[in-house]
């Protein structure tokens, strides 16, 4: 099975809410998003899946939202619980080392739990491009992943575990750590996952970014 066909059975076979993933709310993403974007901030949330990020944006007064994942089923679920809300956001089905997005038309990019799952070099590369032609110079990049001490496999695949200082060392030097965080996330199961949150300006130098 690709690795796109095993998101989508695990959404269709779990539901947006049985995922060890699943938040009710997603309070701290949403807490560092209004710190730095504006009511019409573009906010891209990569590999949303069906995350209840949308609604808080949503709530918060945000109108420029893309939602993009890999998975139909993620999309789906989240489009369903949104309802009539839902038909001002965008809903991109694609994957995001391969997607052409429009060049610097995103103010805040985030990701929670995505960027971890890339373990191989070339595609980190790719996505740390994808992250520069997808900002406007002056936006964020918001990352969560598991932190040193959190799980070292998630849903049957293998994960890289971050220090903020090892995932802006990720990112390279045209981006500026703007703050980090710690979070206890509580599976549905209860068990507790450690997350790092990275916040980072991105302040493109003629050098470009990291190769
Ligand atoms: C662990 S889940 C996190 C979902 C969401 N960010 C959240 O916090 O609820 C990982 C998500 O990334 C998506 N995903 C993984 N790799 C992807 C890729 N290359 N392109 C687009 N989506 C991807 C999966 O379909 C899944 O929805």
């Amino acid at each position: 099975m690709d690795t796109r066909a095993h998101w989508d059975a695990i959404y269709r076979e779990k539901g947006a809410e049985g995922v060890s993933w699943y938040q009710a709310e997603a309070r701290l993403s949403l807490e560092l998003i209004i710190r730095v974007a504006p009511p019409d901030g573009r906010i891209l949330d990569v590999g949303g899946g069906a995350s209840r990020l949308v609604d808080g944006l949503l709530a918060a007064g945000y109108f420029n939202i893309t939602v993009l994942d890999f998975s139909p089923a993620a999309l789906e679920q989240a489009r369903a619980r949104l309802g009539v809300n839902g038909t001002t956001v965008s809903w991109i089905e694609a994957d995001i080392l391969t997607v052409s997005l429009p060049h610097h038309a995103m103010d805040v990019w985030h990701d929670r739990a995505v960027f971890h799952f890339l373990t191989a070099a070339r595609d980190r590369e790719r996505y740390v491009k994808q992250v520069g032609d997808a900002l406007s110079p002056g936006g964020h990049v918001l990352v969560a992943t598991f932190a040193e001490d959190g799980p070292t496999r998630c849903s049957g695949l293998e994960v890289v575990r971050y220090s903020p200082q090892a995932l802006l060392h990720e990112f390279g030097a045209d981006f500026q750590m703007v703050s980090s965080a710690r979070e206890e996330h509580v599976t549905p199961a209860g068990v507790s996952q450690a997350f790092t949150y990275c916040l980072c300006r991105y302040m493109p130098t003629a050098a470009g970014p990291k190769q």
